[in-house]
């Protein structure tokens, strides 16, 4: 049976009686429009937990200015109907002015340079967004493991930081990316793409695929990685906003790759931003 939840006290209550139980909760945050992204982590925390919550709220202080909250999908009935399916117990859709009634001043900010680079420059303020809401979430819910796609990598170690740095006793678990068979990463955005725009799209995966057999075959100059990707995605027509190759802990640019590496990309296709990365080792 799945129950869905509208406000945070119920759910808040809900999550003590649980625990009182000794039931261990799984958790796994999202904005909706579920996909095989989703179902992957909600497979996880099913396999893992008594108890699975998955969250559906649109989370607007995450968006900046002029970005696609109005726009973004919300699909609700179909995102519950997937979590009946996958035997999820409670899903959380609470209502904006219920997350964040007029009277809230406070902000959770991680610091430093875990979200001075990539998304954290492209979208400024979008970390803060997601640290509020997710400690708000943490504190509703209190699950023992919250699940978190590698697609989102950044937001993973933003998450790991705020985690540890303010005491939530719970765990982070990463979940790899799901894909579609051509190798696009799955994303809710992905249904703005127009027909033509998905061979555009598909340059994201290629930059990561070439730059990663770059790597395992031997090759440890970043710029020329760089400059791989970058010519892959520009050469598709998708407009590059950025290409790393990084520390995969602290983010840190890499100027040579001398052990595990995070390939990472973002792009516009149209007027579609995308983002995708892959963790590669290099050979010994
Ligand atoms: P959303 O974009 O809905 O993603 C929810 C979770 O699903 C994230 O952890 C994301 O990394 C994961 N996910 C999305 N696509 C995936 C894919 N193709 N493979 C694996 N995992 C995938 O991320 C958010 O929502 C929000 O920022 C949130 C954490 C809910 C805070 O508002």
């Amino acid at each position: 049976m799945t129950d869905v939840i509208r406000y945070p006290a119920e759910m808040s209550r809900i999550a003590g009686e649980l625990r009182l139980r000794g039931n261990t909760i799984g958790f796994v945050p999202t904005m909706g429009a579920l996909h095989e992204g989703h179902v992957s982590l909600i497979r996880r925390s099913v396999a893992e937990n008594d108890v699975t919550v998955v969250s559906v709220f649109v989370n607007p202080t995450q968006f900046g200015p002029g970005e696609d909250y109005e726009r973004y999908p919300r699909t609700l009935d179909d995102d519950v109907e997937i979590c009946v399916q996958e035997g999820v117990d409670f899903v959380f859709a609470p209502q904006p002015d219920d997350m964040y009634p007029r009277s809230m001043t406070t902000w959770v900010e991680v610091g430093g340079d875990l979200v001075n680079r990539m998304c954290g420059l492209s979208r400024p303020g979008h970390f803060r967004g997601v640290a509020t809401v997710c400690a708000k979430l943490f504190n509703i819910v209190r699950p023992h493991t919250a699940y978190f796609g590698q697609k989102d990598y950044q937001q993973y170690l933003v998450v790991r930081r705020l985690v540890e740095d303010l005491n939530f006793p719970m765990e982070i678990a990463l979940v790899p990316v799901v894909r579609e068979k051509d190798g696009l990463a799955r994303s809710s955005r992905n249904r703005y793409l127009r027909p033509g725009e998905r061979e555009s799209a598909l340059s994201l995966y290629r930059a990561l695929t070439k730059a990663r057999d770059a790597v395992l075959a031997g090759e440890t100059d970043a710029s020329a990685l760089l400059a791989l990707m970058a010519s892959e995605i520009e050469s598709a027509g998708a407009e590059l906003d950025y290409a790393v190759v990084a520390d995969p802990v602290t983010l840190e640019d890499k100027e040579r790759v001398d052990g595990p590496v995070l390939l990472a990309v973002a792009a516009w296709v149209g007027d579609v931003r995308l983002i995708d990365n892959f963790l590669v080792d290099p050979p010994q």
